[in-house]
């Protein structure tokens, strides 16, 4: 499964609903309460996971433009079931380009899950500038902050982890990625610029049974580990065969850490 496969991120979808911080997210909710209608815009929407999570939640009417380069998922996206009162628009681009495009008309509040750590300072910054003076507050969730802790403990772990964040900061098609930093670096910027911030943190929790899940991550950092060369391509399959025993023995658990932020003009509720 590739970083962005519609199946990857339909098995990852369940996790994103339930790490998702409900402290944060009551925060956007309390923000729109008593709205009649609300205009959102998602960026890099996938198949529409934050559309599914976060729909109910807000006032019935709803129009939603959702931006992504990738008209395959694009198309799954927009055929999400949405309940009456809810509008979706498809808007195909190419974000690290057209992202001032992306946010042309009016919103209500700009959305993104698990971008932020792809996307490099000068891109965050760029989406900070184009959000402030729009006045418009952002939720952006599921960004990936470092943390990884799985169990039993292994002695690459810790190669492994290190050979995880130094990917992260690979070039993902919007300059060196912040990859780790980015939510910290987010809050901060945002305060500065004087909007209000609130983040917490999203963590994913896969316990033994969660298995698919697990294989798949596995797999994906033990490839992250040969990409940058953290440690040997044998400790690697090693590392990973050792690894996969313990979830098909249901001894695997694992955490994956992730922040969610709210950042809203003051003023605001
Ligand atoms: C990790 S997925 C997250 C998808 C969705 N937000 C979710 O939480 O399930 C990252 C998304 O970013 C999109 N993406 C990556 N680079 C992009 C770019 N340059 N322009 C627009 N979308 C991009 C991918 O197509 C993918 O849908």
């Amino acid at each position: 499964m590739s970083g962005f496969s519609a199946e990857w991120l339909a098995l990852r979808e369940p996790y994103d609903a339930q790490a998702r911080n409900p402290v944060v997210r009551d925060a956007v909710i309390a923000a729109f309460n008593g709205y009649p209608s609300i205009r959102i815009v998602d960026l890099a929407c996938g198949t529409g996971s934050t559309l599914r999570a976060l729909a109910p939640r807000l006032p019935a009417h709803q129009n939603w433009r959702l931006a992504d380069n990738d008209l395959s998922l694009l198309a799954r996206a927009s055929a999400t079931a949405c309940p009456e009162g809810v509008t979706v628009t498809a808007v195909p681009l190419d974000l690290n380009r057209d992202l001032e495009a992306a946010l042309d008309g009016p919103a209500d509040l700009i959305t993104a899950s698990a971008l932020l750590d792809l996307v490099s300072q000068a891109w965050l910054e760029r989406l900070a500038v184009e959000t402030v003076v729009r006045s418009t507050p952002l939720y952006a969730v599921l960004s990936y902050d470092g943390r990884i802790e799985i169990a039993p403990a292994d002695s690459c772990d810790a190669a492994i982890i290190a050979a995880v964040n130094a990917h992260q900061r690979i070039d993902k098609g919007f300059g060196p990625a912040l990859g780790p930093g980015a939510a910290s670096f987010a809050s901060a910027r945002f305060e500065s610029l004087g909007y209000l911030v609130v983040h917490g943190k999203s963590d994913w929790v896969m316990g033994s049974d969660d298995r698919d899940i697990q294989m798949e991550l596995l797999a994906s950092w033990a490839s992250a580990a040969r990409e940058v060369g953290g440690l040997s391509p044998s400790d690697a399959v090693a590392w990973l065969t050792r690894r996969r025993d313990a979830v098909n023995a249901g001894r695997s658990s694992i955490r994956v850490g992730h922040v969610d932020v709210f950042a809203r003009p003051i003023g605001r509720r």
